[in-house]
């Protein structure tokens, strides 16, 4: 009897779900790789393109085209599929057609008899993890969105690059929606272990001003990005990859993922990006701070933000 490996079925191998693949693949984070798609062919020569560079793996995973059913033995089931971004749209100008999309997908794999844990990925992705809790029935920490860990990936890069210092040691979060309203906080951010409005008081070439005009380079980072190529995939990808290697490592690894809050920050009913522990039964917690006035005021605009585009959407 052949041991069962951990698995993850991906379902959508567009740009962001392949590359997620390749990820996965190069990291050898899950013993079994699913792909399934609408589009079969394609699926199919993804297939097969990743399994020509097996060899070079650091750890082999074995990659097959599948099926619904093959959800039903799955550790984490990540979906990418859906419509993207095009120039000029927003996050949440996606809501309705994805939807419509991920009402259909959550579906059938419940329908296998899936009892593992959702990795939503697709935009607006606060909204379509809350969507994706609710369709399952499974229980919130099982339903874990990207959020806004690439945001924070994003901000820890360029403070990295204008501190320049390790982007290990940049310890910032981006937190509240995938989006337009997302926030920095800047008040418990720290350089090594030193809060980040001492590390400017100590070194002049440094200023908020600069640390404001960054934080609008990462809120607006995808657009630029879309501008360029027409759209963003390796980021994403890595943060996914992220996100499972903490779920399946079973790390408890502190990540911005998008979860759904019981009164933490004040807030209800609600999937935002906050500082969360992923562990191997999902969203264990949610890690709670201290934020300024104006950091929890912009967290409140963007809960009722996305509250407002969740509730017509559901009914
Ligand atoms: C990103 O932030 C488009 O949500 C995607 O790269």
């Amino acid at each position: 009897m052949k041991e069962k490996g951990t698995r993850v079925v991906l379902i959508g191998t567009g740009a962001v779900g392949s590359s997620y693949a390749f990820a996965m693949m190069n990291q050898g984070v899950a013993e079994e790789f699913v792909m399934i798609d609408m589009n079969r062919d394609k699926a199919f020569g993804d297939v097969m393109d990743l399994n020509h560079g097996k060899a070079f793996a650091n750890k082999p995973t074995n990659v097959w085209l599948g099926e619904y059913a093959d959800c039903k033995d799955a550790d984490i089931v990540c979906i990418c599929a859906g419509a993207s971004q095009q120039p000029g749209e927003t996050r949440l100008d996606l809501v309705e057609k994805n939807m419509v999309i991920f009402k259909a997908i959550v579906t059938e794999v419940m329908a296998s008899g899936f009892d593992g844990i959702f990795l939503v990925a697709t935009n607006p992705v606060d909204i379509l993890t809350q969507a994706t809790q609710a369709f399952s029935g499974l229980p919130k920490g099982r339903v874990i969105g990207s959020g806004t860990t690439l945001d924070t990936a994003r901000l820890r890069y360029m403070l990295s690059d204008y501190f320049d210092v390790s982007v290990k040691n940049v310890h910032a979060y981006i937190i509240g929606e995938h989006g337009d309203t997302e926030l920095p906080v800047w008040s418990t951010a720290t350089i090594g272990n030193v809060p980040l409005d001492e590390y400017l008081q100590r070194h002049d070439a440094y200023c908020q001003e600069d640390l404001d005009k960054i934080f609008l380079d990462v809120r607006d980072a995808a657009y630029t990005v879309i501008k360029h190529k027409g759209a963003t995939y390796y980021g994403i990808a890595m943060s996914l990859a992220r996100i499972t290697k903490a779920i399946l490592g079973n790390e408890a690894a502190i990540l911005t993922v998008s979860t759904f809050l019981n009164d933490e920050f004040g807030q209800n009913d609600v999937c935002i990006g906050v500082p969360a522990i992923v562990a191997r039964s999902g969203v264990r917690t949610v890690v709670e701070m201290t934020l300024s006035d104006e950091e929890q005021e912009r967290l409140t605009h963007s809960v009722n933000t996305l509250k407002a585009i969740y509730e017509p959407a559901m009914h």
